[in-house]
């Protein structure tokens, strides 16, 4: 962070209408929370002296996920200057760095922050840092530069001519401006342009025209992109997930496949993690150190312990908490419920409210009925227990340590320690019904056959009668 005082400002006051949605552009999710989140985010890295977002009316869901940052709202969406200036007008007179930020622009770094602050502390001290970009095309503005790295004017897509359109280094609208000198800049934006708006882009043109200096750094592409339509909503998904995989890989996890791995924003995975193929990381996931998650498995919200197991299959929801060296096998889904060391649940299970002690063994197809309908209830599993398989097990229930419940079993009493519980219809043998049985099923078919064919005879006959 430079030494000066700077403020940040985030314009999401604008409409979004390209994403036709009902939702604000500015709260559709990449890598699991809204696009704003990943600015505000980028924004508290240099701790900047005032940060505040500029929202249009009746955004106040906006206003709610930004919290507790404040909020100031811009009445009419007339253009970024127009926006600019509803923010500086609650900033009050402010002579530091005033950082501009569009909030549809959400994978730019703090490290790029950074370098823009320092050119604009720098010894040619310009009134106005513009972070400019090669997109390879795209209706960006475009900055017109002139020798020794001066920032001449920006054009916008709409009113370039064609030629300006060819230039390939586009505005990605951060900037960095004086804040003694914005106020000036800002009075003198005029609207007559293709959309009829105030740009905050013609300040550049105007501080040229007044003698100011303006300059320009580089950033790459995939930091840059500007969500404006569904498709660039997953393009910015697709570079944002390629920067948590490679960051996953530098932090010591292993991917198989690292294309078919999504992760979340906060996705924390420790040293020696390996990860299959087609795993998906919801909010909220934590893998500590040696753990492996194999192929098709989906985690959101959980917990998983050292050198655990999950997987391939498994799916863990909210609050499921996997102990060190416990397995979770295919098909077996976990939530809000704690699975104690070594425990294992291999196979086919519903695990829901329970608490499963250390070394515990869940057969496969075991249920937790943990819901009638109208109330959750709870299960406990002491450590070394084994539950048979295509066991129900009716909350709320205990099971207590070392216990053992028979395959199949629909438990409805607690059972004690170290107890066999077994509860079904008990099994009869009879000896020797099944060959009787199909001794009896046999006749009965050769006698209906026989009936049959007599039948058919004498139909055969009637015909050749009457032939
Ligand atoms: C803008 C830039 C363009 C740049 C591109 C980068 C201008 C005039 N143009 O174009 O040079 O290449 O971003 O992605 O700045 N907003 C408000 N109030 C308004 C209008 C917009 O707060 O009245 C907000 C929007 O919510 C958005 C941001 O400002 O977050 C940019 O507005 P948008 O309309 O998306 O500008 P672009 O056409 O993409
Ligand atoms: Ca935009």
């Amino acid at each position: 962070m430079s030494k000066r005082k700077a403020a940040a400002l985030i314009l999401a006051a604008g409409k979004g209408t390209r994403m036709k949605s009902d939702r604000p552009k500015v709260l559709h999710p990449l890598a699991g929370r809204p696009m704003i989140g990943h600015v505000l985010d980028t924004v508290a890295a240099l701790s900047p002296s005032h940060a505040l977002v500029v929202v249009g009316p009746g955004m106040e869901e906006v206003a709610r996920s930004v919290t507790p940052m404040p909020c100031v709202v811009q009445p009419r969406q007339l253009g970024t200057a127009d926006a600019v200036k509803t923010g500086l007008a609650s900033l009050g007179a402010f002579a530091g760095d005033v950082l501009i930020l569009y909030a549809d622009t959400p994978l730019l770094t703090a490290e790029t922050l950074e370098r823009m602050l320092a050119e604009r502390a720098g010894p040619q001290a310009p009134a106005i840092v513009v972070l400019g970009f090669r997109p390879g095309g795209g209706e960006y503005g475009r900055l017109i530069t002139g020798p020794g790295g001066v920032l001449e004017a920006i054009v916008e897509h709409r009113d370039a001519t064609p030629e300006q359109r060819a230039i390939p280094l586009c505005n990605s609208g951060v900037m960095v401006v004086d804040g003694a000198k914005l106020p000036e800049l800002l009075a003198k934006v005029g609207n007559k342009n293709a959309k009829g708006e105030y740009y905050l882009t013609d300040i550049v043109g105007i501080a040229r025209g007044a003698g100011l200096r303006c300059a320009y750094i580089e950033a790459g592409a995939e930091e840059l992109l500007g969500i404006n339509s569904r498709a660039e909503l997953a393009q910015a998904e697709s570079a944002l997930q390629a920067r948590l995989r490679r960051l996953a890989m530098e932090d010591g996890a292993t991917l198989t496949d690292p294309a078919s791995v999504f992760f979340s924003f906060d996705t924390k995975l420790g040293r020696d993690v390996t990860v299959g193929p087609n795993v998906m990381f919801g909010p909220g996931v934590t893998v500590e150190d040696g753990a492996e998650i194999r192929a098709f498995s989906h985690l959101d919200h959980a917990h998983v312990g050292r050198r655990a197991v999950i997987g391939p299959f498994a799916r863990l929801r909210p609050g499921a908490e996997i102990g060190t060296d416990a397995h979770v096998g295919n098909f077996v889904e976990i939530k809000n419920s704690t699975l104690g060391q070594s425990a294992k649940a291999n196979h086919l299970s519903y695990i829901g409210d329970a608490h499963i002690g250390p070394r515990a063994n869940i057969g496969a197809g075991t249920i937790t009925c943990n819901y009638d309908g109208y109330e959750k209830a709870t299960t406990e599993i002491g450590a070394g227990a084994f539950i048979g398989s295509n066991t129900a097990l009716v909350a709320p229930i205990r099971v207590g340590e070392g216990a053992i419940v028979g395959a199949g079993s629909v438990i409805t009493r607690d059972v004690e320690p170290n107890a066999l519980a077994v509860a079904r219809a008990e099994q009869t043998n009879r000896p020797g019904w099944a060959a009787e049985f199909r001794a009896w099923k046999e006749s009965a078919k050769r006698g209906a056959a026989s009936v049959l064919a007599k039948t058919k005879a004498k139909v055969k006959a009637q015909g050749r009668k009457k032939g």
